[in-house]
């Protein structure tokens, strides 16, 4: 049995009981017992309904490092720069946006993180099943991605969850406006999560080190407007205004 099963296995067994305890606020520490690593890394996610938390508990479980898995909005913002090696960045998709308190600490730490951050992740409604849709999750990435000064040596995508009775009064009236504007049927529950893939999205981060970001060139400075008209969109009207809504052609959510 390989090291990664021996983990999981354990990981099993302790169940990730994690998940209920309080203790899990600043960032449960999945794996400081299980090994050795070279450095510790913090896996910083921003969730609304939890599917970005549960992904990044899983990639956390894939990887053999020592990491803690934090929800930005609960956490200690010296503390999360001042302890950690490697970052890891990951966001829920609303509105075409990520989360504003992650984008908000990525913009004002850029410097600081600076060749530490090995991977960077959207967990969305896009699944990336033809070009539109790629080029959408690439516009999510960039959100995270344009604001570090060089490219984390690793990007994913992950389907995300929707269920229909959490969502908040005003998710969905948005959301039933744009079915039935857009996708021209009743608003449904779905769920594309992936366990496997996250776990190794996981296992892949132990192959990088943060020393391989890489500088974009200049002309790739990245537009966090999309700008391609295909497909149709539920987008934030405003970033003062998180929200209204705009239902417009072209752009950014479609299922
Ligand atoms: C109000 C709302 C808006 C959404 N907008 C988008 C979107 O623009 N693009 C997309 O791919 N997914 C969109 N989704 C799907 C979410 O990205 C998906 O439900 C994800 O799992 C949410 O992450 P969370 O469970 O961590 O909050 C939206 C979901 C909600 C509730």
């Amino acid at each position: 049995m390989s090291n990664h099963t021996n983990r999981r296995e354990f990981l099993k067994k302790i169940g990730l009981s994690v998940l209920s305890f309080p203790a899990f606020n600043f960032g449960c520490t999945l794996s400081n017992f299980l090994k050795e690593g070279d450095g510790k890394v913090a896996l910083v996610y921003g969730t609304k309904y939890g599917s970005t938390m549960e992904t990044s508990i899983w990639m956390a479980e894939g990887m053999n490092r020592m990491v803690d898995v934090i929800d930005i909005e609960k956490a200690d913002v010296k503390r999360l720069t001042r302890e950690y090696d490697s970052y890891v960045f990951g966001s829920g998709i609303w509105k075409a946006g990520i989360h504003k308190e992650l984008k908000s600490f990525l913009q004002s730490r850029s410097s600081l993180l600076d060749g530490r951050v090995l991977a960077s992740f959207v967990v969305c409604g896009s699944r990336g099943e033809d070009e539109s849709s790629r080029k959408r999750i690439s516009r999510y990435l960039d959100q995270i991605n344009s604001r570090l000064r060089s490219q984390p040596p690793l990007s994913q995508h992950f389907g995300g969850r929707l269920t229909v009775e959490k969502l908040t009064p005003e998710d969905r009236k948005a959301l039933e406006k744009f079915y039935r504007v857009y996708l021209r049927k009743e608003l449904e529950s779905w769920n594309y999560m992936d366990k496997e893939k996250a776990l190794s999205f996981g296992e892949e981060m132990d192959t990088v080190s943060s020393s391989q970001t890489v500088v974009p060139p200049e002309e790739t400075v990245r537009a966090e407007a999309p700008s391609d008209g295909s497909g149709s969109c539920l987008k934030r009207s405003s970033e003062a205004e998180p929200s209204s809504l705009a239902a417009e052609g072209g752009r950014c959510f479609a299922l």
